[in-house]
Order: C-alpha cells, then sequence, then structure tokens
C-alpha cells in the first residue's frame, strides 16, 4: 500500500438524514483502489437538524473489518444512554474507538459540560502533553488524578460535579422522562 494518508470519507445520506451505507462501502472501496489509507470514520448520533442516529452496528463492522478508527458524536443522542425504552437507537456505540457526548444538550446541564471518551484509556496518551512545570513527577509517581493528561485544555472546570449532582438530584427516571 502506497504512503498513509489522512483521508476524509464524505458519504451520502440517504432520505432519513442516516449515512448511506452502500456509498460508504463505496467510497472505501475507491479508497482501497487508490492505495489510500482511511484515517477514520465519523459518525453521529443524533444529527444537529434531523436527529438521525447512523446505522452504528453495521458502520462499526465495516471500520473494524479495515482497521480504521470510528468515532461517534453522540453530542446530541448519547443522552439515550439513559432510556430504557430507546436505548437500543444506540446499539453499536460500545465499539466506537471514540465518542463525544454533550452533557449540556440532552442532559439537560448549563454550558459547558462535554466529554471526549476513548474506548482504549491508554490512547488518552497521545494527547498527553508533557510539561516539567504540569506534570508533576510526584503526582505521577503517586497516581494522583491530573486531567491534563486527558484533556486538550489547560486548565479544567469541574464539570463532571454538575452533571453528577444533577444525575444525584433527579435521578435517572426523572431525567429519562424527557427521552
Ligand atoms: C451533533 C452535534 N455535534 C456537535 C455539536 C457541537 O456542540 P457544542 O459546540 O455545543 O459542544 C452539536 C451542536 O449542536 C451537535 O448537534
Amino acid at each position: 500500500m502506497a504512503a498513509t494518508v489522512a483521508y476524509c470519507v464524505c458519504y451520502l445520506r440517504c432520505s432519513f438524514s442516516r449515512i448511506d451505507l452502500s456509498d460508504l462501502a463505496a467510497k472505501l472501496a475507491q479508497a482501497d483502489a487508490n492505495g489510500e489509507q482511511v484515517l477514520a470514520i465519523v459518525a453521529t448520533a443524533g444529527t444537529t437538524d434531523a436527529g438521525a442516529i447512523d446505522p452504528l452496528v453495521e458502520i462499526t463492522a465495516m471500520a473494524a473489518e479495515r482497521n480504521i478508527w470510528l468515532h461517534v458524536d453522540a453530542a446530541w443522542g448519547g443522552a439515550l444512554l439513559l432510556s430504557e425504552k430507546y436505548l437500543h437507537y444506540l446499539d453499536g456505540l460500545e465499539l466506537a474507538d471514540s465518542v463525544t457526548l454533550d452533557f449540556h444538550k440532552q442532559f439537560f446541564q448549563t454550558i459547558s459540560c462535554g466529554a471526549f471518551l476513548l474506548k482504549d484509556a491508554r490512547h488518552y496518551e497521545l494527547m498527553r502533553y508533557q510539561a516539567a512545570y504540569l506534570n508533576s513527577g510526584f503526582d505521577e509517581e503517586q497516581g494522583v488524578p491530573n486531567l491534563v493528561s486527558k484533556s486538550l485544555q489547560t486548565t479544567r472546570r469541574f464539570d463532571a460535579l454538575k452533571l453528577w449532582m444533577g444525575l444525584e438530584a433527579l435521578g435517572k427516571k426523572t431525567v429519562c422522562r424527557n427521552h
């Protein structure tokens, strides 16, 4: 295979605003034919305009077969994780390499409160920024949590606190009434 290149898969969306699987397959085959390595597929669980959820199970399988990174933007639809009735719409999400969730959307938190999650925690190492004045050797040796190695931001607000408090105060059932 030729030198690995970053490749952007532009896929059609079918009439339900979901990724058109046959078009995605054709784009991947074309990349293969061109000797290009596809860097990532980005699917959406809850598009901004239509709320559409891409066929995650099928896309996950296509990505796994070719060893392509799969990211799912679940900023909008990720709150279905709390829903017993609609949770199945997110089937396949658990297999994604990375996921974004916005708690300031359907989790009803104040702006901003979002998360970038990785299936394999070792991949956080890729975004680690090592600076002597930020990463204390003592903290690292002692295992003191330091989010500077898990975030692109340096100064971090304690966003998780409001999410935790909201869920504790309302309970899953109350939050789910809206989903
Ligand atoms: C699907 C989706 N992804 C990402 C975003 C970006 O959201 P934010 O900039 O609030 O994190 C939005 C915003 O509406 C969205 O609908």
